[in-house]
Parts: structure tokens; C-alpha cells; sequence
């Protein structure tokens, strides 16, 4: 979709053009919080003006225990929101609608995977579940500010669990139950977290994923954690051990509900959840409170234009920041009613979120665009054997989608009636940052539009000039927002020098994020995206650093380097291609054996998600005079074998031929 030489320092050139846009209908429009493009402008001015105070305006919707006396405090990079105020996120997802008719609404509408179970919480069941497991876990002696970690599959409990932490001001370091024993500890380690919430097994795809023993595992080398607390979910064999284990049910069954909602700084630390970067460590971003949940709830209500009669059907992972912020806080923080699904979307059958929308009468569906790109290759037989017609909103979110499979979303499950919200935003970012307000943005189909109100986005060239229109350049935003991550923890250091060291401040402004993404804007304003800059990727919507694939396969005992770059690849959006030297003295023997255990070792290693696809070996690979992996000259060989551009930093142009042989 872009391609990434360029003259212009800086500047990104871009080959793609689209000219088509569609407008909201009337009878959307006119029932949307902001429902024209003349009252969104009017918003968005006002808030450029004044970022501070209209994020102040956003944070009094919620309910603080204590007003805040510093709305925002700057010292490059670091950021305070809503400083001196109290309040408690729990408190505002759930205790703040038991005083209103929402008491008995639905909060969380549950469907399990293998035999359509479902599990109904109203906002007063929801409740009731989260201050029994804070009770649990202050009886096993977990305190404010200790960091708790979550490895779960899809369960309503998972929900209850973050919540429960956030009640008595616990810090949650969710991590995703596809990844594997060695990343388990790997995050339960560098979060030093002191107690691990896990389940015996998690279905998915029919079969039952066991997740405890690979917590077992993973607790083998995690000194810090003191209590596991264990859900039963798939009834498989688990080993509990003695003085660390406990059942989740046990526990729960003699708990205190009398857990009141602990009033908590506004910066106090909320989450930590670890993303991907280009090293090969990953990073543990962490986010605050009283801001955070500001961001999060104001864009739930303005970009999925949730109402009270709206079911919501969010997709992700809970273990991936969507999950958190638009499963979890945003919706609830809004009194919505959220749909969460527990399975994979082709068991039984491809037609099963279909099934869903139909059978529970699903308004706003949020998805991800690798998974539209596996609908449109299952067949529009799926989706046409339901009556898709509740659905008034759909969303993408993870990374750019193709306006073939944006249009293909717009007909087959919009039915041309339903306007799409195409977001981005980032884990660091913490909620959405630029998308379409549905009321009110004419879309483009691949295009995220334009920056939302409060959001000062734009595409600059490596000097920080802005860009002209429709040349690429890099995406940074010019003032702090309310969600931002505020560290990356245990180091601050990394912090800086990934977001902040690109842009710092200067005479006339107080330093830029830097997204690490490319994009441009078009001559209308639309924003653009063209995915990553540096070398981190997008695998089926999941960020893989392919560093940390690197490093995982020079740990196997073979491996002496190892080089990961992304190839186009139709469904996943990208595919990972690792060139790799092996040891001097290894005669390998069946390469192709070798080639499955080296994937399978990335597997163990990190995650399924993160295996290569394609394994390639080699006896060099091409490096700079200082040592440095040339993967840009990887990435042209994997994307057709033409290498253009410099070349004359190479140290050895026989492995550059060499690569382009095994090519041939
Ligand atoms: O490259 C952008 C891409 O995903 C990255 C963020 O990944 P992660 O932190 O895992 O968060 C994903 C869910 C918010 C971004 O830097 N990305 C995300 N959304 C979009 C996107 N690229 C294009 N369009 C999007 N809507």
C-alpha cells in the first residue's frame, strides 16, 4: 500500500489514492451525540484552542471522590492529569449505576465457545462478583499499588478480576493467555507481580488450551509471586500446589462483598500491559487512572455513539489493550451493555460472530481487520445466512485496512446502512485517537479520518515540519492527552528515548510524541496510515517486535544470528521471514526438521502468534561496516529480490548475492 523510499528527508512516499467517501444517513446522524460535521468542527477548534480545558470537561462526566486542583502538569516527558484528584474506576463502572434504573441493566452479556452457554451480569451482579474477589484478594494480602498478574482466557472473570484490582487500587499486568510459559514470566518478572489469576484451561477452536500448566511453569522462576488463584473453567487435570494455589470458587464462596472502592490519586498506576518494540525486550507500559478513564470513556461515547439501548460486540482479546479499554473501562464507564465472546469466530462453523450479532441483537461490532480479511476469504455464504440488521455501527481497529476489504465490510455487514469506524490508536496511546465520529465524518474507505477532538495529530518530516499533503512522513502528536501512557516501567530511560527524544521541546513547543508510525494526510485532511517505521510489526493485528523473534531463535542452541522481517502476506497483513546462521560447528541434518523445530521453539518461546512463517537459512547476513543487520535489504529480497537503493555501507556483498541466489 506505501512503499518507503524517499528523497525528502524524512518524507514517506505514498502510492496509494482513493477517492470515494460516504456520508452518515440522516436517520444516524440524527440521533448521534454529535450529530453534524459543523458541530464536531466546532468541538475540535474550541479543544485545539484548549486541549486542557476540554479534557477537564471530559473528566467531570465521571464521578471523583475529590475534584483535582491541577488539571495538567508538564515536565518533558512526563505527564500528571487531574492532578490531586480521587477517584476510582471501579467505583465509576459500577457503583456509580446502581444508584439509576442501570441497576438491573445488563453489563455483561457472556457467550462461552464450546456449547453456547451464556452468562448474563447486570451492573449489580457485576458488582457484587468484583467486591467478593477484591475481598479474596485482600484476604491473600495483596495491597494497593502491588501488581497483579492476569493470564486468562475470554471469561467473564477476567473482567471481574481487572476490576477487582482497580477497586482496591491493585495494579493489573494482563497478559494474554496465547503466549507462552517463558513470556508468562518473562512479564510476571519485570512487573514483580505478587499474585497470579489464571484458569485450569481456556477453549478455543474446540480444544481446551491448559493455561496452568503453563503458569506452573512459568511460576517455576517468578520469586516474586506469593498466591495463584485458580479459575475452573474447562474441568482439566491441574496440579494445585499446596500454600500457593487456591480455587477461584473456594475463595469466592466465603468472601466479603463489603469492599467499598478505594479512593485513589488520579496518577495512581492503573494497568501495566506489556507491547512489543524493536528490541528485544518487551515493554511495560503503564497507565494512570483519573486520565485514562476520562479518554476512555469520552471515546467510547463519541466513536461507537453508545446509547443505553445499544448492545456492544467487541472482538479483541482482553489481553491486548482493546480488550482493556473497549471491553472493559470505556463501555462500562458509560453504563453500556457489553457482549464478550469466548471463542474463536470459525467454531462450529465461520458464521459464528454472524450467529451472535443475529441471536443477541448486536447494535456496534468492533473488529479487527485481519479478521475481516479471513471473513471475506471463509465466503459471503456466512455472513449472508443471518439477518445482520441490528447492527447501525461497525469498527476496525489494529491496523490499516484495505479499502477492497473496507468496502467488502461496509456491503456484506454493514448493508451499505451502517457507518464504519476505522480507529487507530496504540497500547501506549490508551484509548482512540484518530477515527471517524459516526454522526458526523464523511469516511473514506481506508482511512482513519481525522484526529478526534482534544487530539493535536499530525504528519511531520524528520526535521517537524509538517508534511504537505499527501507526503508521507512520520505521525506524532503535539500535545499530551489524558490516556497517554505515562512510563514504561522500571525504565524511564526507554520512555523518553522511544517517544519523546525525536521531537524534543523547543522554542515554540513542549516536545511531540512520536507514534512510530508513518502516514499522510490527503488534500481534504484524512489521515492515512502506513503502518510502522521502525522494526516492529503487524501480524494478524498483534504488534510483534522482531527483535524479540530474533532473540528467541539465537536462544535455541543451534542459532548463531538470526534477522526477522515482515513479507506482504494476503490474510494476516504481514508474514515473518528469519534468515538464519547456524552455529560453525552444527551440522544441521534435515534442514526442514530443523526449520519446524526452530518454529516450534519461537512457539515455546514467545507465543503461536509469534512464529515465523517462512525460515531461511544462510551462512551471513548483510551488515553495515558498524555490524548492524541490514533488514531493509532483507525485506526487499523477501519482497520480490530486487534491491534497490544505497548499498554502499555493506560489509560483505557476497552474502547480499548469496541471498538473492537462494532467492533464484
Ligand atoms: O501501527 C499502528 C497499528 O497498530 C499499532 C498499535 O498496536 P498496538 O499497540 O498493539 O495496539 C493495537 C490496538 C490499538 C499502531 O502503531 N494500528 C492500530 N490501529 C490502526 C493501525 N494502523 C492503521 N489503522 C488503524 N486503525
Amino acid at each position: 500500500m506505501a512503499s518507503s523510499s524517499s528523497n525528502r528527508q524524512g518524507s514517506i512516499s505514498s502510492v496509494q489514492t482513493e477517492n470515494r467517501t460516504f456520508s452518515p444517513s440522516d436517520e444516524f446522524s440524527k440521533k448521534a451525540h454529535i450529530p453534524s460535521a459543523k458541530k464536531l468542527e466546532s468541538i475540535r477548534k474550541k479543544a485545539a484552542k484548549n486541549p486542557v480545558e476540554f479534557w477537564e470537561k471530559q473528566a467531570e462526566s465521571l464521578e471523583w471522590f475529590r475534584r483535582w486542583n491541577i488539571a495538567f502538569k508538564w515536565k518533558h516527558p512526563v505527564a500528571e492529569w487531574f492532578g490531586g484528584g480521587k477517584i476510582n474506576i471501579s467505583y465509576n463502572c459500577l457503583d456509580r449505576h446502581l444508584n439509576t434504573w442501570r441497576r438491573n441493566k445488563a453489563a455483561l452479556i457472556w457467550e462461552g465457545e464450546p456449547d453456547g452457554e451464556i452468562r448474563t451480569f447486570t451492573y449489580s451482579q457485576l458488582h457484587h462478583e468484583v467486591c467478593k474477589c477484591a475481598g479474596v484478594l485482600r484476604s491473600l494480602g495483596v495491597k494497593k499499588s502491588d501488581v497483579v498478574a492476569i493470564y486468562m482466557g475470554m471469561v467473564p472473570e477476567a473482567v471481574i478480576a481487572m476490576l477487582a484490582c482497580a477497586r482496591i487500587g491493585a495494579t493489573h499486568n494482563v497478559v494474554f493467555g496465547g503466549f507462552s510459559a517463558e513470556a508468562l514470566r518473562e512479564r510476571i518478572n519485570d512487573s514483580k507481580a505478587v499474585m497470579l489469576i489464571t484458569q485450569d484451561g481456556a477453549f478455543r477452536r474446540g480444544t481446551a488450551v491448559n493455561l496452568k500448566q503453563a503458569a506452573d511453569a512459568a511460576l517455576e522462576h517468578c520469586p516474586s509471586i506469593k498466591h495463584s488463584l485458580v479459575l475452573r473453567r474447562t474441568g482439566g487435570e491441574v496440579t494445585m500446589k499446596a500454600g500457593r494455589d487456591h480455587w477461584w470458587h473456594d475463595l469466592m464462596r466465603g468472601a466479603t462483598s463489603n469492599i467499598a472502592a478505594e479512593p485513589l490519586g488520579s496518577e495512581h498506576p492503573h494497568f501495566i500491559l506489556y507491547t512489543s518494540g524493536s528490541t528485544g525486550k518487551p515493554k511495560g507500559i503503564l497507565h494512570t487512572t483519573g486520565g485514562y478513564l476520562a479518554h476512555v470513556a469520552y471515546t467510547t461515547k463519541t466513536v461507537f455513539d453508545i446509547k443505553d439501548d445499544d448492545l456492544y460486540f467487541c472482538t479483541a482479546d482482553i489481553g491486548w489493550v482493546t480488550g482493556h479499554s473497549y471491553i472493559v473501562y470505556g463501555p462500562l464507564a458509560n453504563g453500556a451493555s457489553v457482549l464478550m465472546y469466548e471463542g474463536a469466530p470459525n467454531f462450529p462453523e465461520p458464521d459464528r460472530f454472524w450467529d451472535i450479532i443475529e441471536r443477541h441483537k448486536v447494535t456496534i461490532f468492533y473488529t479487527a481487520p485481519t479478521a475481516i480479511r479471513a471473513f471475506i476469504r471463509w465466503g459471503d455464504g456466512y455472513p449472508l445466512k443471518h439477518d445482520l440488521s441490528s447492527l447501525r455501527l461497525i469498527g476496525t481497529v489494529g491496523e490499516p485496512i484495505n479499502p477492497e476489504a473496507w468496502m467488502w465490510y461496509r456491503t456484506m455487514i454493514g448493508k451499505n446502512k451502517c457507518p464504519i469506524v476505522d480507529t487507530w490508536w496504540q497500547t501506549e496511546t490508551g484509548g482512540i485517537m484518530i477515527a471517524p465520529v459516526p454522526g458526523a465524518t464523511d469516511t473514506k474507505p481506508g482511512s482513519a479520518t481525522f484526529a478526534l477532538p482534544g487530539i493535536l495529530a499530525d504528519v511531520v518530516r524528520k526535521d517537524g515540519t509538517s508534511c504537505e499533503p499527501n507526503e508521507g512522513g512520520l505521525l506524532v502528536v503535539k500535545h499530551p492527552w489524558p490516556g497517554m501512557a505515562r512510563t514504561i516501567f522500571g525504565d524511564k530511560e526507554r520512555y523518553k528515548e522511544t517517544y519523546w527524544s525525536n521531537f524534543p521541546p523547543t522554542k515554540e513547543h513542549q516536545g511531540w510524541y512520536f507514534t512510530g508510525d508513518g502516514a499522510r494526510k490527503d488534500t481534504d485532511g484524512y489521515f492515512w496510515i502506513m503502518g510502522r517505521v521502525d522494526d516492529v510489526v503487524n501480524v494478524s493485528g498483534h504488534r510483534l517486535g522482531t527483535a524479540e523473534v530474533e532473540s528467541a531463535l539465537v536462544s535455541h542452541p543451534y542459532v548463531a544470528e538470526a534477522a526477522v522481517v515482515a513479507k506482504p502476506d494476503e490474510l494476516k497483513g504481514n508474514a515473518l521471514v528469519a534468515f538464519v546462521t547456524l552455529k560453525a560447528n552444527i551440522t544441521a541434518g534435515d534442514l526442514n526438521k530443523l526449520k519446524e523445530e526452530l518454529r516450534n521453539h519461537v512457539g515455546v518461546e514467545i507465543g503461536h502468534i509469534a512464529k515465523p512463517d517462512e525460515i531461511r537459512f544462510t551462512e551471513g547476513l548483510p551488515k553495515t561496516r558498524s555490524g548492524k543487520i541490514m533488514r531493509r535489504l532483507l525485506r526487499e529480497i523477501v519482497a520480490g529480490g530486487v534491491i534497490s537503493g544505497d548499498t554502499t555501507t555493506l560489509e560483505d556483498f557476497s552474502v547480499l548475492e548469496k541471498l538473492r541466489g537462494d532467492e533464484e
